[in-house]
């Protein structure tokens, strides 16, 4: 048996490929429009935002919520902005691509996620204006009193949550905590889209904005009532003129209809999809919390706990070895825990230096490996993870 981490392209993939051929064989336009419109509402109202704008991937949400900020004037050239020191890389490299100072922000090794703690040390010795939070694999720290000392001391607060797709915490859905969130639908995350991401949030702005950011800084793909809005602020009163009137710095991170379609079929299952994962994990978690080989993961402070990957923390390398070894036997794939400790990354010492301290990042990095969870794993699939983990 294998066991990829990977398991299929879709949720219901045959059926979900059938009428994708289909849907492609009688579709007169396949560049943004309806599909992705569709899907952005169908998102919005899942997530329980007002707003949601798609992307072509995660990375391009990231790309743009960071330019958007800038274009807004809430973050300016030379501003410290914290992020999570584990995360995945295109996390961390808008802050850096567009001229902001990225402050690595440690993790927990229970929750592998910041905590108000790690984030106050930071604070003090650091003057940060923003703080890029990545919940990552599923969990969250104690992210409300994050957020509350946010809102205290005037620190901007975005969500990366391209990992914790449907994690509820406290009563509230992870991506909710802050002005605005990214999501990934990348092959392999909760729902997939092949490539494709989001950004939600509830400020009218900032929509307004990320629209004209995803697609050449143009208002084209805002509703006429808004294109006029805009229109009439900034004397665009020609038509003709209008349709290549470019009001702010902007990219072509646009998705297409093939995304907003799979992405329309996709969220029907998303709940479904989303129990299933809570239910493997809860599985999973007792057998990683029984063995002594592994750092315990701490889980119960929070409701619904909804991952594509379930990470273990190996109280030394040789163990690690070791169950390398075991997994890699059982055809079990396996990969380090997201992108690691970030700053021990090559991109990263290549811009800052070495970095010698010793933070929790670094621990999880040398000592952390990750297997999937998929929802339609079988029960053998379950059974024979569970038995490598012991
Ligand atoms: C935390 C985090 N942010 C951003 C991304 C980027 O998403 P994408 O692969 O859709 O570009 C990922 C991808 O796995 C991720 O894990």
């Amino acid at each position: 048996m294998t066991i990829r981490l990977i398991k299929s392209s879709f949720f219901n993939e045959r059926k979900t490929k059938e009428k994708l051929c289909n849907f492609i064989m009688d579709s007169e336009k396949l560049s943004i429009g309806n599909y992705c419109a569709q899907f952005e509402k169908k998102y919005a109202n899942w997530q329980e935002r007002k707003y949601c704008i798609s992307f072509n991937s995660g990375s391009s949400a990231n790309l743009a919520l960071i330019q958007a900020m800038i274009n807004m004037g809430k973050l300016k050239k030379g501003d410290k902005v914290g992020f999570s020191s584990l995360s995945w890389a295109t996390n961390v490299m808008p802050i850096i691509q567009l001229g902001l100072d990225a402050s690595p922000v440690d993790v927990e090794l229970d929750t592998l996620n910041i905590s108000l703690n790690t984030f106050k040390k930071s604070v003090e010795e650091n003057n940060i204006k923003c703080l890029f939070i990545t919940n990552l694999l599923g969990f969250c720290d104690n992210i409300d009193e994050i957020e509350k000392y946010c809102n205290e001391n005037n620190i901007l607060l975005l969500e990366d949550n391209c990992e914790s797709m449907g994690t509820v915490y406290k009563g509230k859905k992870l991506g909710n905590y802050s002005l605005a969130s990214t999501f990934s639908t990348f092959v392999g995350h909760h729902m997939s889209t092949i490539e494709g991401g989001m950004v939600c949030t509830d400020n009218r702005d900032l929509y307004i904005m990320l629209n004209m950011v995803r697609a050449h800084g143009w208002d084209r793909n805002l509703s006429p009532d808004i294109q006029s809005e805009l229109r009439e602020k900034y004397n665009i009163d020609k038509a003709f003129y209008s349709k290549y009137t470019f009001y702010t710095l902007g990219y072509n991170l646009r998705p297409n209809e093939i995304t907003g379609f799979l992405g329309c079929e996709q969220v029907q299952y998303l709940d479904k999809i989303v129990e299933k994962r809570v239910d493997n994990f809860k599985k999973f978690v007792n057998a990683v919390n029984s063995n002594e080989d592994f750092y315990n993961l701490k889980y119960t402070h929070i409701e619904k706990l909804s991952n594509f990957a379930v990470p273990v923390i190996c109280k030394s390398k040789e163990i690690l070895e070791r169950y390398i070894d075991i997994f890699t036997k059982n055809g079990i794939e396996i990969r380090p825990i997201v992108g690691g400790d970030l700053t021990q990354q090559l991109f990263w010492k290549n811009i800052y230096g070495e970095n010698n301290s010793h933070t929790n990042a670094k621990l999880i990095h040398e000592q952390g490996f990750y297997f999937g969870n998929s929802p339609e794993y079988t029960k053998e699939e379950i059974n024979l993870i569970i038995e490598s983990l012991k």
